[in-house]
């Protein structure tokens, strides 16, 4: 069964196309290779020993989108692309309201033109914004969002809410990440961002593997235990496999729901630096900075609806989280 998977060369992706193959689906990839390499592609056949039809094609390319919808069958769509990078969407919202907003929007009008309607979205925990407390649950009202990366999920999210609202025959999945790290067993696949990381483990990892000198704590004076911010880190492989759990929902019935994918565990800043000095045998210096503008104290889930609903629940823990990053980062110190 075919499954198409825009944005599938990148972090989160690659992983999930990995999880498709072993569960017996077969995806389809559209990527504009704007954050990521057709390396990655290859790396996947590599691991799962299936070739995967890949287009280079932008989700805004409306005819190139019909394209593909003609020439396979599509059963149902997981949408991760998008741009993520939160200081370049200060700088830069309107590329962000054009690409991700803008981007969906085309998507699903080719999807309801080829009569494909079920889609699983990348959204994330930022839509909560910085006031509500965590445990985060879905029942909670969405937040004011701090930057407009996250108004674009907020968006999203209120999009494909209409959508279903509008023809209830759609099957909409929003899943709402919380801190994706870690990296495939193999070693083959992992995150790769482009210049100086923006998030905690890519740059801890560049730390660890010499190519940074130091780590920028952001923040000792927060109310939290080491004064640290805390997250809740989630193995990039479980984030994948609830993908697989939230394709079995839109397969099955139509219908419009929101899942937190997270560990339910908080973790801070120094917490992560220790385990993946742990993990690595290496020294992560650190000096500790300023807080980072519109960074809240703590944000971790309650993944009880996931678990109830979807009977996903993510089982791999910090430790095998940084063991995995350390893998990928020291086996391919400049990425792809
Ligand atoms: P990523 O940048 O590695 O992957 C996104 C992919 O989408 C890239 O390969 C990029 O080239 C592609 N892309 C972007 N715009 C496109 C367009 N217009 N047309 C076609 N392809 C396009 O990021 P990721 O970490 O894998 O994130 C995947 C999704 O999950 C994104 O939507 C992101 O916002 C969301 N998300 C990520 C995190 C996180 O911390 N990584 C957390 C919450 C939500
Ligand atoms: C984690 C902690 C920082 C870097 C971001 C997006 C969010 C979501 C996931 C997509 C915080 C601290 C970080 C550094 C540090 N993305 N930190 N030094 O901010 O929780 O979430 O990625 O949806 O929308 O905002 O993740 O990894 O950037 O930060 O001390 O060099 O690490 O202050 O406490 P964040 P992060």
């Amino acid at each position: 069964m075919s499954i198409l998977v825009t944005g599938g060369a990148g972090f989160i992706g690659s992983h999930t196309c990995v999880e498709l193959i072993n569960s017996g689906y077969e995806p389809i990839i559209i990527d504009n290779l704007c954050n990521s390499k057709s390396e990655s592609i290859k790396r996947i056949e590599e691991i799962t020993g299936k070739r995967i039809k890949f287009y280079e094609c932008d989700i805004r390319d409306r005819a190139g989108l019909d394209r593909v919808f003609a020439e396979n069958c599509i059963e149902a769509v997981i949408h991760f692309a998008g741009l993520k990078c939160v200081p370049e969407s200060i700088s830069e919202p309107l590329k962000y309201y054009d690409n991700n907003i803008g981007g969906t929007v085309t998507l699903c009008e080719a999807m309801k033109a080829a009569g494909c309607k079920k889609i699983v979205f990348s959204s994330s925990a930022t839509v909560y914004g910085s006031e509500n407390p965590s445990p985060l649950r879905e029942d909670m009202p969405e937040g004011k969002t701090t930057n407009p990366y996250g108004t674009t999920k907020l968006y999203i999210e209120k999009v494909l809410k209409d959508l279903y609202a509008s023809d209830n025959s759609w099957s909409v999945c929003l899943l709402r990440y919380f801190n994706p790290i870690g990296a495939h067993k193999s070693g083959k696949i992992g995150e790769d961002p482009k210049g100086i990381p923006n998030n905690l483990v890519p740059y801890v990892s560049q730390v660890a593997v010499g190519k940074l000198d130091h780590l920028n704590v952001c923040g000792n004076d927060y109310p939290t235990p080491d004064g640290t911010g805390v997250r809740d880190y989630i193995h990039v492989v479980d984030l994948a496999l609830g993908h697989i759990k939230a394709v079995e929902k839109v397969l099955k019935e139509s219908g419009c729901s929101t899942y937190n994918l997270g560990t339910g565990k908080g973790y801070s800043v120094l917490d992560v630096v220790k385990a993946f000095e742990k993990a690595s045998g290496r020294e992560v210096k650190y000096v500790i900075a300023p807080r980072r503008p519109g960074d809240i104290a703590t944000c971790y889930s309650d993944p009880s609806k996931a678990k109830a609903e979807l009977g996903w629940e993510a089982v791999r823990g910090i430790e095998e989280m940084c063991e995995d990053s350390w893998r990928w980062q020291s086996q391919n110190p400049n990425g792809y």
